[in-house]
């Protein structure tokens, strides 16, 4: 059967640039961080985002404890927020919906700033580059972060972009994924 995590990694992997500039728009406790910073490598560069210090001190001593390269910037600010960090084109970006596992549940990613965080996202992209957007549409948040992603990323002009969804339909509240591509 499918492993939707595996694969995941698997497409967005072909979009990886070593020395590339990649972003983790959704650092929570550092897994997607760590990945990123050994994928793209010591000469490459990670910005990662998170509204909760929490996260920050988790990532932070993830990274630590795995001898991760000094390619990580940890920023504490919402991910819409991240054209005023990020100032290169980047080659990979990531998305994990949701809350910190292992944290409070009340702070949640929000429809509000997720849709222009996912529009800043695709600007920032460079020619070449891959976006995967994990949603757990198990919670009410997640589902209609789910629907909106879809209906935005329907509107977009397939010859500049392609959107995919992966999505297990005879269990539709297990998560799912969106890969963008720009050509
Ligand atoms: C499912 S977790 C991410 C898991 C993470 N990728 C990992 O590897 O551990 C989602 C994270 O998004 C964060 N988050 C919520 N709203 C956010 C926002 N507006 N900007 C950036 N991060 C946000 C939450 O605080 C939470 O830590």
């Amino acid at each position: 059967m499918i492993d939707l995590l595996a694969t995941e990694k698997e497409l967005i992997s072909r979009h990886i640039i070593p020395g590339g500039v990649c972003a983790d728009f959704t650092m929570g406790n550092g897994h997607d961080t760590l990945w990123l910073s050994r994928a793209v490598g010591e000469t490459g560069k990670v910005y990662a985002f998170d509204v909760q210090q929490a996260a920050l001190d988790s990532t932070a001593r993830l990274l630590k404890e795995e001898n991760a390269h000094d390619n990580v910037t940890l920023i504490l600010d919402s991910h819409h927020n991240a054209a005023n960090y990020i100032k290169e084109p980047i080659c990979v970006g990531m998305f994990n919906l949701g809350w910190l596992p292992g944290g409070d549940k009340s702070i949640t990613t929000l429809r509000e700033t997720t849709l222009p965080a996912v529009e800043t996202a695709i600007q920032l992209l460079a020619p070449g580059g891959g976006i995967l957007l994990a949603v757990y549409p198990g919670h009410e948040e997640g589902r209609i972060e789910g629907e909106l992603i879809t209906e935005y990323l329907s509107t977009l002009n397939r010859k500049q972009i392609c959107c995919s969804k992966l999505q297990i339909v005879n269990s539709p509240t297990s998560p799912f994924f969106f890969l963008i591509e720009k050509k």
